[in-house]
C-alpha cells in the first residue's frame, strides 16, 4: 500500500559514500568534467575535495565553477605560465567561503599576477612547489607583484619549495621581503623555501614582516650561514637549514640561537644543521662545545657531520665519532706523558742515588756499624748461654 521513497537528504548521503569508495567521480559541470570531485581522506580529515591532476588543462577557465562545498582545491601537473586575474571568478557568482587548501604544485608557472587570487580569504594554505616563478621587476617584463598573497587574509603556511626559476641570486630576498611585507601575511605560521638555491639574503630582515612565523624551511640551499634575521620573529621556534653550505658557525651566530630560547625567551627553540659540510678542523671546534651546553635543541646532533681532509681525500665523521676520537686521543696523549714522567723521574732516581753513593754509605756507615756489633753481641751471648 504504502510506497518507500527515500527522501533527498538518504538519497545525498547515498550518494555521498558512492563519493567516498570511489575517491571523487567527475564534477558535474561542463568546463571541471576532466576534474574529480567529492569528499574524501585529506590530511587525516574528510573533505571536499576538486583533484584536477594532470587534466592537461592550460589554462584556468574551469575554477570559476568550483562548487561552492570545495574545502581543497588540487590542481597539479598542468601547463599555466602565466595565472591570469582573479583565477575563481566573480564573487557574485561563485561563493567559496569554504575553500581552504589550494594545491597548484608543478603547473610551469612562471607569472602570478597581481590580482590573480581574489575570494581566498578562508584560504590557511597554499602549495606551490616545482614551479618556475620569477617575482623579479627585471628582464623582459616586470613579474613583480608584491601584493600577490594579500588577499590570503587567514593564510597560515605557503609551500614554496623548488618554486622559483633557476635564479637571480641573492636579489630573491629583497622581492620576497616586498612581497612579505605588502601582502600583510599576518598570520603565516609556516613558509617553506626548500630547494630554491637560496646562497643569500641581500636584506637579512627578508622574513621580519611574519609576525606569526613559527617555522622556517630552508633545507637544500646553499646558505653558508645564518645570513638573515631571526631575532626580530617573536614567534620563531624552528629553522631548518639541513643539507646547506654551512662550514663553521661563529660564536655571534651560535648566540643568537641561544636567543631564541630559555632564558631569553620562555619558548623552545630547534634548529637542524644536518647535512653540511662543517669543517672538523675549525668548523667544529665552536660547534661541538656549543651543541653540548646550549638549550637550544639541535635535532639529531649526534649525526651532525664534519669534513675532514686526509692524504688529499674527503672524509665525514659524525659529531659523535668525532668526539669520542678526540677523547680517545687525548686518554692516550696522557698515559703516554704520564710513562715519560714516571720513565725520567726513575732515571733521576737512580743517577741522583748512585752519584751521592759515597755519601750515602758514610752516612750509613755508623749505623750499619751499630747493628753489625749489636749482632755480633748478641751472638757472643747467646754463645754464652
Ligand atoms: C588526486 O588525483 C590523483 C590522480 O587521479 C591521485 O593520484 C591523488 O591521490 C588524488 N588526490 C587526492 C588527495 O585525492
Ligand atoms: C621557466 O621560465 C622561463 C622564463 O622565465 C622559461 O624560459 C623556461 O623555459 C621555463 N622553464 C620551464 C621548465 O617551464
Ligand atoms: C594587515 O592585517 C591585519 C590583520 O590581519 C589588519 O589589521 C591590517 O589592517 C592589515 N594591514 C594592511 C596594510 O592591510
Ligand atoms: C634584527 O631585527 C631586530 C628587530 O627588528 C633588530 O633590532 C636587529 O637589529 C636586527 N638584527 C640585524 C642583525 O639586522
Amino acid at each position: 500500500m504504502f510506497l518507500v521513497v527515500p527522501d533527498l537528504k538518504h538519497l545525498f548521503l547515498l550518494f555521498s559514500i558512492g563519493f567516498y569508495y570511489v575517491g571523487g567521480t567527475s564534477c558535474k559541470t561542463p568546463l571541471l568534467k576532466k576534474c574529480k570531485c567529492g569528499r574524501g581522506p585529506y590530511d587525516g580529515k574528510e573533505l571536499f575535495i576538486v583533484n584536477c591532476t594532470n587534466t592537461g588543462f592550460q589554462n584556468t577557465d574551469m575554477l570559476v565553477e568550483l562548487p561552492e562545498e570545495t574545502q581543497v582545491l588540487i590542481f597539479t601537473g598542468n601547463y599555466l605560465p602565466t595565472l591570469p586575474w582573479n583565477i575563481f571568478g566573480d564573487f557574485n557568482i561563485n561563493n567559496l567561503n569554504n575553500l581552504r587548501i589550494i594545491d597548484m604544485t608543478n603547473n610551469h608557472i612562471n607569472e602570478i599576477k597581481g590580482k590573480t587570487y581574489h575570494h581566498v580569504q578562508y584560504v590557511e594554505r597554499l602549495i606551490l612547489n616545482h614551479n618556475n616563478l620569477t617575482i623579479s621587476d627585471e628582464g623582459l617584463e616586470n613579474h613583480h607583484h608584491p601584493r600577490i598573497f594579500s588577499n590570503f587574509e587567514n593564510l597560515e603556511e605557503l609551500h614554496l619549495t623548488n618554486a622559483f626559476a633557476d635564479y637571480t641570486g641573492d636579489a630573491l630576498s629583497n622581492d620576497l621581503h616586498d612581497i612579505f611585507y605588502k601582502s600583510n601575511l599576518t598570520k603565516l605560521q609556516k613558509l617553506h623555501l626548500e630547494q630554491n638555491e637560496i646562497k643569500g639574503f641581500r636584506d637579512p630582515n627578508v622574513f621580519c614582516d611574519l609576525i606569526s612565523i613559527r617555522d622556517l624551511y630552508l633545507g637544500q640551499n646553499y646558505i653558508p650561514g645564518l645570513n638573515f634575521n631571526i631575532t626580530c620573529l617573536k614567534k620563531l621556534r624552528f629553522v631548518d637549514l639541513e643539507s646547506n653550505q654551512i662550514r663553521s658557525l661563529n660564536e655571534n651566530e651560535l648566540h643568537t640561537f641561544d636567543l631564541m630560547t630559555y632564558p631569553y625567551r620562555n619558548q623552545e627553540f630547534v634548529i637542524d644543521l644536518n647535512n653540511n659540510p662543517f669543517n672538523c678542523d675549525f668548523g667544529l671546534n665552536t660547534l661541538q662545545p656549543w651543541v653540548r651546553k646550549t638549550n637550544v635543541t639541535v635535532r639529531n646532533r649526534d649525526y651532525l657531520k664534519c669534513i675532514k681532509m686526509k692524504y688529499g681525500l674527503n672524509y665525514t665523521i659524525t659529531l659523535k665519532k668525532y668526539e669520542e676520537s678526540k677523547h680517545h686521543r687525548v686518554s692516550g696523549a696522557v698515559t703516554i706523558l704520564v710513562a715519560i714522567l714516571s720513565i725520567i723521574l726513575f732515571t733521576l732516581l737512580g743517577v741522583y742515588i748512585y752519584l751521592s753513593k759515597d755519601t750515602v754509605k758514610m752516612k750509613l756507615e755508623p749505623f750499619l756499624d751499630i747493628v753489625s756489633r749489636k749482632v755480633h753481641y748478641t751472638k757472643i751471648e747467646s754463645q754464652n748461654v
